[in-house]
């Protein structure tokens, strides 16, 4: 009956609430853009989504009018051009990375449209447009010198110069400056970026999936040195090195149980939502052998795991009331970040097939109020190269002390760390730091005084699988798990808010206690999620727990290529998400049939009275160095293969590659058997509670 209610109550919400506010596009600050009502006095921005304030723009004009442009019309386009800053897209037009470009991305394609006052021209690329109008024009600290290609900087020294004093010729500059729209990428034509409604992605037919090991494994990280080599670990500890087999090779995975490259068991405290969540390796690995691991310890088996706890006065939370919330111990579970080194010498880094499970140094430790949600993957940023360690909000049904939306705490956030650059002891104090970690310059608490110094994001109660797009690196795609009714997709921004525990995705949530406080609707600006799903449409017994996954860039199955795969742990659903217009954020998801190739290295076994392999519990998803994804499951490890080798129609496969699927002999019912035990087994059923 209550079921009933809440469902009713979860549609008539979202028809009363307007449609929710896309994440995308973004601003060159990696925040979302902000509502304008009226105009902007300089750039030619009105009404909507922008990417500045009355603020910006009066800058925008003090810049331009230094350059002191005497010509009309490369005037006209270097005002364009400098205006692109305040597009709602300008995170894609200026190739957002460490740091945005000094000039968005110039169209360099027929199909880009020239500023009205150039369409006499016959030639249709802004790029051209840009060196014909502006070729001998004298621009005083030009932003096309040669040395900002990559900065956002401008000269600051009253420097005079022509295009021609910079660059050799058009297609110099060109090169230099240009691309073309594509559905990866925008480029800049002379106008605010309208996206080409036409382009819509049909779904893909259905997900061929073929399994190539039986190991039940929490991650999967490639090997950052580009190899066809992938880390994977398990709940109680250990991380394999393991060759990957080439696709249509019909190898299993190159894994040898008995010979993990590290096995921390011993520092892990394992149990129902407790293990080793996360790993990470840093992107110079291959020369300096970091990589670190997340993972939740026990204070009163191991004294060294002791930190502050989350539970604390900053936050009005005190330690002796949470018993009375909830049972458990609090802040005797710990979430720990520690870095750990590979074996060798440097030369040889690349290549070691072991590490040394003492701990280099402890990047972080906090204690934890409660014993579920507390998310714990971390990932280095492709393009910043910093830390992202993912929060949950600490447990307990509805957050009772508020502690997502909560700026002081770091529960129910993510968090953004420099792990190169170590604190002084001033720093930690200064910072009341968490740990062994440096504030990036640029965290939201540059601008926000109230916020922790570490935090990126708030408002997640667990974010269950994060991962960046790796062809458009400002897509920084988190799932978060919600409570009774609601599981979410979103674009995490530099300094968003998620919504927990205000919304429950879409859905106002109402707690049940609050001794922490609220929050009201009205005085924060969520941004709701992309993507989600409610508990009632995919599970009759209302058990749901989603896990993100990689948007597909694999060219394996092109029909895929450019969709988002996530997943529901206990449903057994995958979804693949599509983009329409391409860059829009505005996602539709389809929920895929998946079946396994009849050409499977090892025999999945299937759903009873179905074509389906049993996954059992989705734990997580995967990608390696070639872009191919990998589901993570209570059965084994299943690869992402060619459509055809479930004879799923894709006209975009290129078919003389691929061999004909063969019928395998003895594709029978098979209980799998977990390659670890029993005492995986017992894990990963604990492993329900934690999302439960
Ligand atoms: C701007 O350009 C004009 C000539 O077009 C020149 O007289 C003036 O001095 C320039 N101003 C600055 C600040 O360089
Ligand atoms: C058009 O572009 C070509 C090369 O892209 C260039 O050589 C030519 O000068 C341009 N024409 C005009 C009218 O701008
Ligand atoms: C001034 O600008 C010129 C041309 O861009 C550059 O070569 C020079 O290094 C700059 N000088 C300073 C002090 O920034
Ligand atoms: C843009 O066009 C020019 C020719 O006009 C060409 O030389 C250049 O390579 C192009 N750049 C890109 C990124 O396509
Ligand atoms: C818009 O997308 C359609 C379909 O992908 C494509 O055929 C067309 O050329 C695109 N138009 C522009 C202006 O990019
Ligand atoms: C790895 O290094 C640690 C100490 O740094 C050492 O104890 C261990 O034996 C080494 N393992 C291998 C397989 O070389
Ligand atoms: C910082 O590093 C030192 C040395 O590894 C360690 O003793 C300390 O516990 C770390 N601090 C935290 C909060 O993890
Ligand atoms: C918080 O909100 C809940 C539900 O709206 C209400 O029951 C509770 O009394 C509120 N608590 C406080 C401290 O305002
Ligand atoms: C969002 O995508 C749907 C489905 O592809 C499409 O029908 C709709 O027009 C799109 N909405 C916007 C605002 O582009
Ligand atoms: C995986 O499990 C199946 C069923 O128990 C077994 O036949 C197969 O040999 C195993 N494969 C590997 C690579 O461990």
């Amino acid at each position: 009956m209550g079921g009933l209610l809440n469902i009713l109550s979860l549609f008539s919400l979202l028809l009363l609430l307007p449609l929710p506010s896309y994440p995308l596009p973004l601003c060159t600050n990696l925040r979302a853009p902000i509502s304008l009502k009226g105009r902007l006095a300089f750039c030619p921005y009105n009404d909507g989504k922008v990417c500045c304030d009355a603020a910006e723009d009066l800058q925008l004009r003090k810049l331009f009018d230094a350059m002191n442009i005497s010509d009309s019309t490369c005037s006209a386009v270097v005002k364009s051009i400098i205006c692109a800053s305040c597009d709602p897209f300008s995170a894609e037009l200026f190739e957002v990375k460490s740091s945005p470009r000094s000039v968005p991305v110039l169209c360099n394609t027929t199909a880009s449209t020239p500023i009205s006052s150039l369409s006499s021209q016959t030639n249709n690329s802004f790029c051209s447009s840009v060196w014909e109008a502006c070729k001998t024009v004298s621009i005083l600290n030009s932003p096309f010198a040669p040395a900002l290609q990559t900065k956002a900087e401008l000269p600051q020294n009253a420097t005079l110069s022509t295009l021609t004093d910079l660059w050799q010729s058009e297609s110099d500059f060109c090169s230099a400056f240009s691309g073309s729209s594509d559905e990866k990428s925008l480029c800049f034509s002379g106008k605010p970026v309208s996206l080409n409604k036409s382009d819509t992605l049909p779904p893909p037919k259905g997900i061929c999936l073929e399994k190539i090991d039986n190991g039940s494994y929490l991650n999967m990280v490639a090997h950052p040195d580009g190899s066809n080599r992938a880390f994977f670990s398990s709940q109680p500890g250990k991380i394999w090195l393991a060759t990957i087999p080439d696709q249509d090779s019909g190898d299993t995975l190159e894994l040898d149980e008995s010979s993990p490259f590290v096995d921390l068991t011993d520092q892990v405290h394992l149990d129902a939502a407790f293990g080793m969540m996360g790993m990470a390796f840093h992107r110079n690995y291959a020369t300096n052998g970091r990589f670190f691991a997340s993972f939740n310890c026990d204070k009163d088996k191991s004294p060294a795991c002791a930190g502050r706890c989350a539970c604390n006065s900053d936050v009005s939370c005190d330690p002796s009331e949470l018993s009375s919330i909830d049972t458990g111990k609090p802040c005797r579970y710990h979430v720990v970040v520690a870095e750990y080194s590979a074996n060798g010498s440097s030369s040889s880094l690349s290549t070691a097939e072991k590490a040394s499970p003492v701990e280099v140094r402890r990047i972080f430790t906090m204690g934890l109020p409660f014993t579920a949600n507390h998310g714990g993957q971390i990932l280095f940023g492709p393009a910043d190269g910093y830390l992202y360690i993912m929060m949950g909000d600490g447990g307990s049904k509805g957050d009772p002390y508020n502690f997502a939306q909560n700026k002081k705490s770091i529960l129910g956030k993510i968090l953004r760390v420099d792990v190169d650059n170590m604190p002084s002891e001033q720093d930690k104090v200064e910072h009341n730091l968490w740990g062994n970690y440096t504030v990036p310059q640029d965290n939201p608490s540059s601008e926000d005084k109230q916020m922790e110094p570490s935090i990126w994001a708030y408002g997640l109660r667990n974010p269950w699988r994060c991962s960046f797009d790796s062809e458009r690196p400002s897509y920084f795609v988190c799932a978060d798990v919600g409570q009774d009714q609601y599981e979410e997709v979103d674009i995490i921004s530099k300094g968003g808010n998620y919504g927990w525990r205000v919304y429950e995705g879409p859905v106002r949530f109402e707690p049940q206690k609050s001794p922490g406080g609220n929050t009201s609707a009205d005085s924060i600006d969520p941004i709701f999620p992309v993507l989600g799903y409610s508990h009632s449409e995919i599970n009759k017994l209302g058990s749901a727990a989603i896990s993100g996954g990689y948007v597909y860039r694999a060219q394996t199955d092109p029909c895929t290529y450019g969709s988002y795969l996530y997943g529901d742990l206990y449903a057994s659903h995958i979804w693949a998400a599509s983009e329409t217009p391409q860059n829009s954020g505005n996602f539709t998801s389809t929920d895929m049939p998946f079946s396994c190739a009849v050409d499977s290295p090892i025999n999945c076994e299937s759903v009873p009275n179905s074509d389906s392999p049993a996954l059992k519990i989705i734990f997580s998803f995967g990608e390696d160095n070639r872009k191919d994804v990998y589901i993570l499951t209570q059965s084994g490890v299943y690869r992402v293969v060619r459509p055809s080798r479930c004879n799923y129609a894709c006209s975009k496969e290129v078919m003389t590659t691929a061999k004909p699927p063969q019928a395998s002999p003895s594709r029978g019912y098979i209980m799998a058997i977990p390659h670890m035990g029993l005492m995986l087994l017992v894990s990963a059923v604990l492993f329900l509670d934690l999302f439960l």
